[in-house]
């Protein structure tokens, strides 16, 4: 088994982060130097997935563009001769096989990964949400892709979130198998802290067997109205087929403005070039109490 497809559902409106997202795609706001959705990629391609498929809709066509040749601009970096920009514009260009689907109508991510039957077929494949930021060594996807592989099961990445969140995120309640591992039992989209079965909350990382579809195809709108990943989910946990594990690394939710802004802090902390002069002006706007 393999697992060479990502689905990266796109399609969704961004209303928490507008007006920034009237016009341009919540997943192409940059994080320091690069969109958003670029980390996700080269998240996906560091754990060995080659094809990434997009569910996008007619506003989100830059995002393909993203990861495309752009001649024009490719010239004129080569005549005035800023060689590591190119070859860094050409990388993205040739990272991954991009695959681009629709979601005609935005019913809810359930809906949005269904659209990518057809192009998964009978594999497993792995689905990393456009908003949701990963880092750390072998971190995120690639910590899926390894139970997965070893235990033949459709895999969920979790963090522990305070009761007072549990209310934004799906819900597992789980046996815990070895320290970090769970085996799932029965999961829960958006619940009120005292229905909330635990505190692991699933974030945007997932690998499932191609058999999902077919729950994802039975599916009823649930929270919001939306078809819910999460509830399609309860059918691999019923069948024994659905673990979860804790998530290494630092986690930034791009569509919370808190979250979104202080990965752009991180990164550019990370830039030996920006640390120092950085580092100065956070302090001047935060001045010792
Ligand atoms: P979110 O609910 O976080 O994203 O969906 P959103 O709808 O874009 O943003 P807000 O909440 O209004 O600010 C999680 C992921 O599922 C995708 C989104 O693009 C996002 O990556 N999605 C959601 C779809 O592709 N289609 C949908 O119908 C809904």
């Amino acid at each position: 088994m393999e697992i060479k497809n990502v689905v990266i559902p796109v399609a969704g409106w961004g209303t928490r982060s507008l007006p920034a997202t009237k016009n341009v795609p919540k997943e192409m706001l940059p994080v320091y130097r690069k969109p958003i959705v670029q980390y996700i990629v080269e998240e996906a391609i560091a754990a060995g997935i080659s094809d990434v498929i997009f569910v996008t809709n007619q506003n989100k066509r830059i995002i393909e563009d993203h990861f495309d040749r752009n001649f024009l601009l490719e010239n004129l970096l080569e005549r005035a001769g800023k060689d590591l920009l190119l070859q860094e514009i050409i990388r993205v260009a040739e990272m991954a096989n991009i695959i681009s689907l629709r979601q005609k109508e935005q019913l809810g991510l359930g809906h949005a990964i269904l659209q990518a039957k057809d192009v998964c077929k009978h594999d497993p494949f792995a689905i990393m949400l456009g908003d949701d930021l990963v880092f750390g060594k072998d971190a995120g996807i690639k910590q899926l892709i390894d139970i997965a592989l070893k235990e033949k099961k459709a895999v969920v990445g979790v963090i522990e979130v305070p009761k007072e969140r549990v209310h934004k995120y799906g819900i597992i309640k789980g046996t815990e198998i070895e320290p970090g591992l769970y085996e799932v039992n029965s999961l829960v989209e958006k619940p009120k802290p005292e229905n909330a079965p635990s505190n692991l909350a699933i974030i945007g990382r997932y690998v499932l067997l191609p058999e999902v579809f077919d729950d994802l195809e039975k599916q009823e709108a649930g929270v919001g109205g939306e078809i819910q990943l999460t509830d399609a989910l309860q059918g691999l946990a019923d069948r024994g087929k659905l673990l979860a594990v804790k998530l290494r690394g630092k986690r930034f939710d791009a569509g919370d403005w808190v979250e979104y802004l202080t990965a752009n802090i991180y990164f550019a902390l990370q830039d030996d070039a920006l640390h120092d002069d950085l580092s100065a002006k956070l302090r001047e706007l935060l001045p010792p109490k």
